[in-house]
């Protein structure tokens, strides 16, 4: 292969560049050149096909930053739609046209969804990232897990179900242990919460702090390093009473009281509390908003301005319960350590699956407790349930305490291994 192209699809992250750094780095090394696309998959839809030249004289460009957010090259929620068989071919001749013999998309599961139909065409090997930790099976045989339902308001005319697993759970099975972006985002959002506790203290306030994620409670999990009072994650509907009495308990105790959710938490019936003004992406995503604004309101209904009357903390519960979203910061700046490290072998590491004449492969980021984090490569295929979809990873769910609202022992041994070392000297204020 003398020339590959690379793209960046979805959300952004904050160690986007720093994958395209390693990918140009290594393509530099085995003398390939590497054709960045510019916006995603938005790209391959246009017939000249932008594009930037990332390694001339296979040295990198000066504007690669490992260390900057976001994507120089763009990104967009574009999707390929496998039924569009004229159009993929088109992709391909154009691709083709340009002379790039392999593509590296860099994205999660929604891009290796959209990657299935092009890898019929053209060598494809996927290098993760996604802030949700999303991209990644918590142990090999999960795809098998999901059900479908039929539901003519869903996109396709299905839903999905994960079925209770049988899976004998062993940290070092997952696949992809953690995505590029995600230790960034937990760090951001740990941090969010600290600075959130003093307003709370300060004020005998109870804060709700909404964490991204979607569907996926690794972000609020992992958020436990900013030592919140509870965490609510989507994986586990939400007991309300156990909540309140909770918090009441907390708020005897220290006269505040700080709660993240994460965005998709859902009810006793599987109801996303923030899909109230819920819309869908290019990509058929559910964008959700306003998890913490809907459990305030059910903290207001039930705890009352009696309660905090009786604290002298103001007139009315509205007061003193309050929400803030860490929204897109948990998304964008500097990659820490652990990010920019990784992402970087993960793109050289799809350079190199590329290059080892592997189609539709994912580089993955392995845990091991002896040897530690590797990179390797997972064939994309065995991501697909029985239907051909790739699903998002939601949160384990054993990795947290529902009677706590905390990590468990084992959420807690997950955490370690990303979050011992993961942080370098420069990444601090
Ligand atoms: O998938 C990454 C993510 O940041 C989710 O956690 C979040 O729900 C969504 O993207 C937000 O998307 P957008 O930036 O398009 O609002």
């Amino acid at each position: 292969m003398r020339r590959i192209g690379i793209l960046t699809a979805g959300g952004d992250t904050p160690a986007m560049n720093a994958t395209i750094h390693g990918a140009v780095v290594r393509a530099n090394q085995l003398k390939v050149e590497v054709f960045g696309l510019i916006k995603g998959f938005n790209s391959l839809f246009n017939p000249r096909v932008p594009h930037v030249h990332l390694n001339p004289l296979y040295q990198e460009i000066p504007e690669i930053d490992p260390t900057k957010g976001g994507t120089m090259i763009g990104s967009s929620r574009d999707f390929v739609d496998p039924e569009k068989k004229a159009e993929l071919d088109l992709i391909a001749s154009r691709l083709e046209r340009l002379g790039i013999e392999g593509l590296i998309c860099v994205g999660g599961d929604g891009t290796l969804n959209g990657l299935q139909p092009l890898a019929e065409r053209l060598p494809t090997v996927l290098a993760p990232k996604t802030i949700d930790n999303g991209l990644g099976l918590n142990y090999p045989n999960e795809p098998d897990e999901w059900a479908r339902v039929k539901d003519p308001e869903a996109k396709g005319g299905f839903h999905y179900v994960h079925r209770a697993s049988q899976a004998v759970f062993d940290l070092e099975y997952m696949v992809n242990y953690v995505t590029p972006g995600y230790a960034t985002a937990v760090f951001v959002s740990a941090g969010g919460v600290e600075r959130i506790r003093t307003t709370a203290e300060s004020h005998r306030r109870i804060a709700i702090i909404e964490v991204m994620g979607r569907h996926s409670g690794y972000i609020a999990l992992g958020s436990a390093y900013g030592r919140p009072d509870a965490i609510l994650v989507p994986e586990h509907p939400l007991d309300l009473e156990h909540l309140v009495d909770r918090v009441k308990q907390l708020y005897d105790l220290q006269k505040n009281v700080v709660i993240v959710c994460g965005e998709g938490i859902v009810d006793n019936q599987g109801r996303e509390l923030g899909a109230e003004t819920k819309t869908t992406d290019p990509a058929g995503n559910i964008a959700l908003s306003g998890a913490a604004e809907a459990l305030r309101h059910k903290f207001i209904h039930m705890i009352g301005d009696r309660y905090f009357q009786l604290y002298r903390r103001g007139n009315s519960a509205r007061e003193a319960i309050f929400t803030r979203k860490v929204g897109h910061t948990q998304r964008g700046g500097r990659p820490i350590l652990f990010d920019r490290f990784y992402a970087a072998q993960l793109g050289a590491k799809a350079v190199e699956l590329l290059l080892e004449g592997h189609n539709n492969s994912v580089a993955t980021l392995q845990y091991d407790s002896k040897k530690g984090f590797y990179v390797d490569g997972y064939d994309a295929n065995r991501f697909r349930d029985r239907w051909g979809y790739i699903h998002a990873r939601h949160m384990y769910p054993a990795f947290y305490d529902p009677n706590l609202m905390k990590p468990s022992r084992i959420g807690i041994d997950y955490l370690l291994p990303i979050f011992s070392d993961a942080i370098g000297e420069d990444d601090m204020e």
